[in-house]
């Protein structure tokens, strides 16, 4: 990766880009913030495929970038050009995954995937039975959805390929919280490895269901899945603020879990808290329209590919005020209470950028080990 001599507080390029191809869909997922942005209604302002001259203007920066998800409001695969976009990120970036619904895999959809070897293939699936699969992912179909999974393994098996691998992500809510074992099942017959729990973000259409809200529906369906994935040999990803749920009444479920959020927990009355992030010195959110955006949760533009470079963008005024901003004891709102992230304090979070170089210090060798130790003792990379 280049090294970059500046003053700014990201010496990297990112290492992690999202890419939106859409944000059209073919559906109407109950919770989804598609049905009431009005940005991404037709003729609003994030509505729309992404435009081939915002992908040529991030194509020269991909051979930086480690890994993109192809991904974002909509459904990638209603994108014309989704193949040639995939190819050709595939050509510059070790890792590429999609997240989908998965209901326009066809026979060239997933034999391309299979060929040029896709990473990882994120199916979005909320109910493991076909009436409420229907209910919340409205007009899909579970079974085309399991059609599709089964093309995709074929192809794996005519190609003799691992990849993509196979992950299943599930929004929890109180309505489809009981599915949690069900697509445990499915999702061990069918060669899929992973279920990553997703917190709801709570829409109109969906107010209240959010699990937070229900922490015995949170202790009375999560441990019996953890256990079950465990035995099926799945990993099982939970959010954050559910395993604190669990960490309130049963130690011996929740060693067994996987957190979704990293890091760690740790509250000091001193510190202002903040949610634990490192996004915005590795990680950018490339919207259809070339729009920048720091992460999936603050909306601020941090610029435009249409008429900046991406490095001008970068390692510009906006990206240097918003990282100054969530080191500062003032960070964003959006920072103090986005639920992706386990709540740290600012000193913690300074602490780990600290120790893995991306934010300046004149520390030397031993400084460095130092912090590298300390950071480990604090449970950092767990
Ligand atoms: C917006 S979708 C776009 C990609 C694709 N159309 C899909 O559904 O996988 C990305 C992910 O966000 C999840 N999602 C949708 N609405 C959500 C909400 N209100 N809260 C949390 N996650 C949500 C989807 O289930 C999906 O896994
Ligand atoms: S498939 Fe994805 S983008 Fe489309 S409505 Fe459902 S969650 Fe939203």
């Amino acid at each position: 990766m280049r090294w970059r001599k500046t003053t700014d507080s990201a010496k990297f390029w990112p290492s992690y880009l999202i890419l939106e191809a859409t944000s059209r869909c073919n559906l109407r997922c109950k919770m989804c913030a598609i049905n009431e942005d009005p940005r991404l209604q037709k003729g609003g302002e994030w509505y729309g495929d992404m435009d081939m001259r915002v992908f040529k203007n991030i194509e020269p920066y991909l051979s930086n970038i480690f890994r993109v998800d192809i991904n974002g409001h909509g459904e990638a695969l209603l994108n014309r050009a989704f193949l040639q976009i995939l190819e050709d990120v595939k050509k510059r970036v070790p890792f590429v995954g999609l997240t989908s619904n998965a209901l326009l895999i066809n026979e060239e959809v997933g034999e391309t995937m299979v060929r040029c070897r896709m990473n990882e293939l994120i199916i979005s699936i909320h109910s493991a039975e076909s009436g409420l699969y229907n209910e919340i992912s409205r007009p899909g179909k579970l079974e085309t959805l399991l059609e599709n999974i089964e093309t995709i393994n074929r192809y794996k098996r005519k190609y003799n390929s691992d990849l993509p691998v196979l992950k299943f992500q599930f929004v929890g809510m109180r309505k489809n919280v009981s599915q949690l074992e069900g697509l445990l099942k499915l999702a061990a017959g069918m060669n899929v490895s992973e279920l990553t729990v997703l917190p709801l973000a709570e829409y109109s259409a969906v107010r209240g269901e959010s699990l937070g809200h229900y922490p015995e529906l949170v202790r009375q369906y999560f441990p019996p899945a953890i256990r079950l994935a465990e035995r099926l040999g799945i990993r099982l990803n939970i959010p954050h603020v559910y395993m604190n749920i669990l960490a309130e009444t049963d130690g011996s479920s929740v060693t067994r879990g996987h957190s979704t959020g990293i890091l760690f927990e740790k509250r000091s009355p001193r510190n202002v808290m903040v949610r634990d992030c490192l996004d915005p010195w590795i990680f950018c959110f490339v919207m259809q329209s070339g729009r920048i955006r720091p992460c999936c949760v603050i909306e601020e533009n941090m610029g435009s590919l249409f008429n900046q470079t991406f490095e001008d963008i970068w390692f510009g005024e906006k990206y240097k005020t918003l990282r100054a901003r969530i080191l500062s004891n003032d960070p964003p709102k959006e920072c103090t209470t986005c639920i992706n992230r386990p709540m740290t304090s600012l000193a913690n979070l300074r602490l780990k950028l600290m120790a893995l170089g991306l934010v300046r210090r004149s520390f030397g060798m031993r400084g460095f080990i130092l912090l590298r130790t300390i950071a480990k003792f604090l449970g950092y990379g767990g």
